[in-house]
């Protein structure tokens, strides 16, 4: 990937520029987008990277779980949020069963949100169970980026959304899995609602980047999905989450108007109409 600025086009985030930024004490900012038009919007206002999350199954299909998003929904959204990005580092996830089976259809789908949605590397979510995995897809040249405490796509298994990894033994199990990660190849760890401390540690014992979501402070990094930040959701009030705007608001005022305008005969008016 080109990283040369020219006078119009701004340099380009790659792999190793969010892993340069971590040795060089500078947090990283990510956001979800599975669309064009929300991901040119996050672009231009100077994200480092996009994440093409399977929360889409939750924020663009109302589904309860990210479970039923297919491959072909992520290369479908994941093609729409490329085509609105310049700059940013564009992350895909691999979605539920789609890398789990064998080490093969692992890297049959990675390369196909690679070849057919021009992402720029795939999110995989687990610890040792997936290592021998990441290490085939990172040898053959596509970068991955691990996801561990908090895994939605293994909610039925956890039964709940709450905190992982309060205790010793779970904790320990993801400081060993962070390293085997790191090791097999990732370039950047997501770290999804665990304790502020153990990510503190994680994030001290790594070379490479972590991102946080509900992990504290001193990730090298933070996520946030979109909808949420926006305050699109009225609903989802987790601790972690702060709302930088309250869209849900705006856009309900904003069609509130629209219907009274049409029903009044106000929209549209003579300078709203073309003259024959
Ligand atoms: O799918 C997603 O949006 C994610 C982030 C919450 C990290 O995995």
């Amino acid at each position: 990937m080109s990283t040369q600025k020219s006078a119009d086009k701004p340099a380009k985030v790659t792999t190793q520029t969010v892993v340069d930024m971590k040795a060089k004490g500078e947090k990283i900012a990510m956001l979800t987008a599975y669309d064009f038009t929300m991901a040119q919007i996050i672009d231009q206002a100077g994200i480092e990277i996009i994440l093409v999350g399977d929360s889409a199954s939750n924020v663009m299909a109302g589904h309860e779980t990210t479970v039923p998003m297919t491959l072909d929904h992520m290369i479908y959204h994941t093609s729409c949020v490329v085509r609105g990005v310049d700059r940013a580092l564009v992350i895909a996830d691999l979605p539920f069963m789609s890398y789990q089976v064998t080490t093969k259809e692992a890297l049959i789908s990675a390369g196909r949100v690679m070849k057919e949605a021009g992402a720029h590397a795939v999110k995989l979510e687990g610890g040792q169970y997936i290592v021998d995995t990441v290490k085939r897809i990172v040898d053959a040249g596509i970068p991955v980026m691990g996801h561990l405490g908090l895994t939605p796509q293994s909610i039925y298994k956890f039964g709940t959304y709450k905190v992982r990894a309060t205790e010793t033994e779970e904790a320990d199990d993801l400081i060993r899995d962070a390293k085997l990660l790191e090791e097999a190849g990732c370039f950047s760890l997501v770290l999804e609602k665990i304790p502020a401390e153990l990510a503190a540690r994680v994030t001290e014992e790594l070379s490479i980047p972590t991102i946080g979501i509900g992990a504290g402070p001193s990730c090298d990094g933070q996520v946030l999905v979109i909808h949420d930040m926006l305050g699109l959701n009225k609903e989802f009030n987790p601790r972690f989450l702060r709302r930088y705007a309250d869209m849900n608001s705006v856009m309900t005022n904003a069609v509130q108007n629209y219907i009274k305008d049409v029903k009044s005969k106000d929209f549209p008016n003579k300078d709203e109409q073309y003259a024959g």
